[in-house]
């Protein structure tokens, strides 16, 4: 199979995500045929699916004539057959439940055509758990959206045991044509690796709150205007290297290191020495360390447009 052969796809589950999936889909001129259990809720959906359209037709992201041509590009259904029959990749977002995935990719499984792509949308089940009883081992695929699913670009991909490499190949090339930013997961792990990270900071933010440290009002409001100010040009990776943290005196890098890998993170002996291993290199990630000026320039223009726009929109 290659990624032409997929003419028609099929979302089943039409809540918060499932009905923004459908739409990214649709966006992109894929025929898209979208399921749940009763009219009521794929009724709602179709309303949420306006409501992100006329947003993005306010945003200027579509013409108002093309909105028409979306919309129509979306059929609904309560028939699980009626969805299998014709649709080469089919992504499931229902409910968070192991039990409740595993029965659906199961039916999936008997009642699509062979060559059919069954995606999961899960947010923390691993996939070679819920979809051992699936036959088509080669063709099953995580795509994992971010809400809402519509608008945030990266998706992570993640396949199981048995999923090809043609299968993952596809379903990559899927998502970039439907504009979508891939992010190429190389293991299975419980919660991928965004949730992990978000879980992380809540974890740490819950606790502190918790303790009386700061208020939740302003653990959220450090984080905006701080870390999360600089997320768009820098991830936590990004961050070691253009904060210079790789230029550090040997020994408080090591010492950093010690705090950032040590057994309290419940980490084994082999992946302590791995991670201290990395650091006592003292170089960056990603960047050339000649190009350290210019990347730290180059970060600071970026900050200063996104400032330059909060206070715009502080006058307005
Ligand atoms: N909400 C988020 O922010 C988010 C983000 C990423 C991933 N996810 C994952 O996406 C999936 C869906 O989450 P959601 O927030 O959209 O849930 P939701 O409750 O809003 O929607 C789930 C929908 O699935 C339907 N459904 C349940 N069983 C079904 C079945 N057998 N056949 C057809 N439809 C069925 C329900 O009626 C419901 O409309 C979950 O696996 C969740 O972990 C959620």
């Amino acid at each position: 199979m290659n990624i032409a052969e997929i003419k028609k796809v099929g979302v089943v589950g039409a809540g918060t995500m499932g009905h923004g999936i459908a739409l990214n889909f649709a966006l992109a001129g894929y025929p898209v045929i979208l399921c749940d259990v009763n009219d009521n809720i794929i009724k709602n959906a179709l309303k949420s699916i306006q409501k992100a359209l006329d947003l993005f037709i306010e945003g200027k992201l579509i013409a108002k004539e093309e909105a028409e041509t979306v919309i129509g590009n979306i059929s609904i259904t309560t028939d699980l057959e009626e969805l299998s029959r014709n649709s080469q990749f089919i992504t499931e977002a229902i409910v968070e439940r192991s039990e409740d995935k595993k029965q659906l990719f199961n039916r999936l499984d008997s009642i699509c055509p062979p060559e059919t792509i069954l995606a999961s949308n899960t947010s923390w089940l691993v996939l070679s758990d819920f979809a051992s009883g699936v036959k088509r081992q080669d063709k099953v695929v995580i795509t994992h959206y971010f809400a809402p699913p519509h608008i945030v670009p990266g998706v992570e991909v993640c396949g199981g045991s048995g999923t090809s490499q043609e299968t993952y190949d596809i379903t990559c090339q899927l998502m970039e044509k439907i504009r979508k930013i891939p992010i190429r997961l190389r293991k299975e792990r419980t919660g991928h690796v965004i949730n992990r990270l978000q879980d992380a900071m809540r974890h740490e933010a819950n606790i502190l709150w918790a303790e009386g440290v700061a208020s939740a009002e302003d653990i959220e409001l450090g984080i905006i205007t701080t870390c999360g100010f600089r997320m768009p040009f820098e991830g936590s990776m990004k961050h070691f290297d253009i904060a210079g943290m790789w230029r550090w005196p040997k020994d408080v890098l090591e010492n950093y290191a010690e705090k950032e890998a040590d057994e309290s993170w419940g980490l084994s002996a082999e992946l302590v020495s791995k991670i201290r291993g990395r650091y006592a290199e003292g170089k960056p990630w990603f960047m050339d360390p000649d190009e350290y000026e210019s990347e730290v320039e180059k970060r600071d223009r970026d900050l200063i447009r996104r400032l330059k726009a909060l206070y715009r929109n502080e006058k307005e």
